[in-house]
């Protein structure tokens, strides 16, 4: 680690040809940059963009511009991979309960223990993309752990990294902590018998279920079986008694061993400092850990103490200049929609009544900015926003995205905050600030009534506007937890009660015209089914 990290003037140059199809020598259309300039120079062209009709990109540019300080720079061809991974790290975190910052920290101190151990490049390269996505499947059991616990599913995962399961009695008082906090004493007793009931096979279950789609994921963005194998025997234990497999000792892949180690240390060093860390998982050697990966980490408490004080840009830019081989991976613009469909459907995940909604208004919305005679970058843009749009969604707790019922204002208060915590995740890319900001924008409404910055007028970004009506729309057209799916003429009427006020009128064309078209076919079918 410290070679890695003391590299001056940053990191070797990337290398290679830009973009290549996907067969190419990148990972799913990963790939080396031909040279450092071409990361930062290669902005989209202007060149053939077509004439946009009434409502225009660069009019609502110029005038957030003079609110916000923005500058609209255009999307670079291409960004490092670190960035996007680091940046998608921290969303979730924040589902897992854990602070921004945790999967950056596990993914250092996981290199440095590699590095001590001399593992093969392949196997660092697997082990640092296994440590920044090792929780991509958290999303998929955060409705179930608000199911079978009631209370705050973040809560329950944040405090189960911090429990050994296999101490009976800590495991018991682990589940009577959780169980329905805040509830009557009667829900909670009731809560306590059916977990009792339900015992080890539910949690099993639902750690199988993370573990199986984090390892999913993981192969979907063409990361390899090495790194997926390694996400989905992170819960598994030296002893034999984790799970979802029971693996036992050398069954268990090196990488899962030492990132299971690392994310622990992780845990506990923010939580107690450094040594404390230490002496638990030398405590725990022989039973949760690798004997030899627990010796691998003696006398780690300085560069530890480090990485827990640093702030998340100084941690992104760790990890970049952490990442294994001579080159920074770089990712295309395929590269990067293909992530963006991966992550839309993380946070599709997280609650049964929001399952496809990122997928639909990304539909929609390419829609609309079709109907608007909007050119290929932009509608590109408008892609990836919509993607994007509720990434800060993986923040909110499942007992207000599952809630039957009208949300209490302090609820609705965390709701609200999805949308500051899409901006702060996405601008973690470098080139990826503006599309943060119109991508997290999609609530802000014309006569300021909106959110998270109360936007008015013309400083609403014109990409803000399509997003708006699209997400607006399928949230109306779709079940709810607290109501059924209106039809889409029931959907309409409500909408143009907004028109000019709220929502924008060139965009409320432009969605009637798609669905007049039948632009969004598939998700009107969903929509029917829902
Ligand atoms: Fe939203
Ligand atoms: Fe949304």
């Amino acid at each position: 680690m410290r070679g890695i990290l003391a590299r001056p003037g940053g990191r070797t140059p990337p290398r290679g040809p830009v973009d290549p199809p996907d067969a190419g020598g990148g990972r799913a259309g990963f790939a080396f940059c031909t040279t450092a300039a071409a990361v930062a120079a290669a902005a989209r062209g202007t060149a053939g963009k077509k004439r946009l009709r009434t409502l225009n990109p660069s009019r609502a540019f110029a005038d957030t511009r003079k609110v916000n300080r923005r500058d609209r720079l255009p999307a670079p061809e291409t960004v490092h991979l670190s960035d996007v991974f680091s940046a998608l790290s921290f969303a979730l975190d924040l589902t897992e309960g854990q602070p921004m910052g945790h999967a950056l920290r596990t993914t250092l101190i996981a290199q440095e223990l590699a590095g001590r151990l001399g593992l093969p490049l392949a196997l660092r390269r697997d082990l640092y993309y296994a440590a920044l996505l090792k929780d991509a499947g958290c999303s998929s059991n955060a409705s179930g752990v608000f199911s079978l616990f009631g209370g705050d599913d973040r809560l329950a995962k944040g405090a189960r990294m911090r429990v050994d399961w296999s101490n009976y009695f800590r495991a018991a008082f682990f589940a009577m902590a959780q169980a329905a906090p805040g509830a009557s004493w009667f829900e909670r007793a009731r809560r306590i018998t059916a977990l009792a009931r339900q015992g080890r096979r539910a949690a099993v279950e639902l750690v199988d279920l993370r573990c199986r789609r984090g390892a999913e994921i993981v192969q979907q963005l063409g990361l390899g079986p090495g790194a997926a194998d390694a996400v989905r025997s992170l819960d598994e234990h030296w002893d034999g008694r984790g799970h979802p497999r029971g693996l036992a000792g050398d069954e268990i892949p090196i990488v899962a061993r030492v990132l299971t180690l690392a994310q622990t240390l992780e845990v506990f060093a923010m939580r107690g400092g450094a040594a404390n860390a230490l002496g638990l998982v030398g405590r725990r050697a022989g039973r949760w850990f690798d004997p030899l990966v627990v010796a691998a980490g003696a006398g780690l408490e300085t560069p530890l103490e480090r990485w827990c004080s640093l702030g998340t840009r100084e941690l992104r830019d760790a990890v970049a200049e952490a990442e294994p081989g001579s080159a920074a991976m770089l990712a295309g613009p395929r590269a990067v929609d293909r992530i963006a469909h991966v992550f839309a459907d993380v946070v599709d995940a997280k609650s049964p009544f929001t399952g496809a909604h990122s997928q639909r208004m990304t539909q929609l919305a390419v829609s609309v900015a079709h109907q608007l005679g909007w050119g290929v970058a932009e509608v590109a843009e408008v892609r990836r926003a919509a993607l994007l749009h509720d990434l800060g969604k993986l923040t909110v707790p499942n007992t207000i995205l599952d809630k039957p019922g009208p949300l209490t204002p302090s609820e609705w208060e965390v709701m609200r905050m999805h949308s500051f915590y899409t901006e702060r995740i996405l601008e973690h890319v470098r080139g990826f600030e503006w599309l943060a900001f119109a991508s997290a924008s999609h609530h802000e409404r014309l006569d300021g009534s909106g959110y998270c910055r109360g936007l008015r007028g013309e400083n609403v970004p014109a990409l803000s506007r399509v997003l708006a009506v699209a997400d607006v729309f399928d949230a109306l057209s779709t079940r709810r937890p607290y109501r059924p799916a209106l039809s889409i003429e029931e959907a309409l009427s409500i909408m143009e009660q907004d028109r000019g006020s709220g929502l924008c009128g060139d965009a409320l064309d432009a969605l009637i015209g798609a669905l007049g078209a039948g632009d969004a076919d598939l998700a009107g079918e969903e929509r029917q089914a829902a």
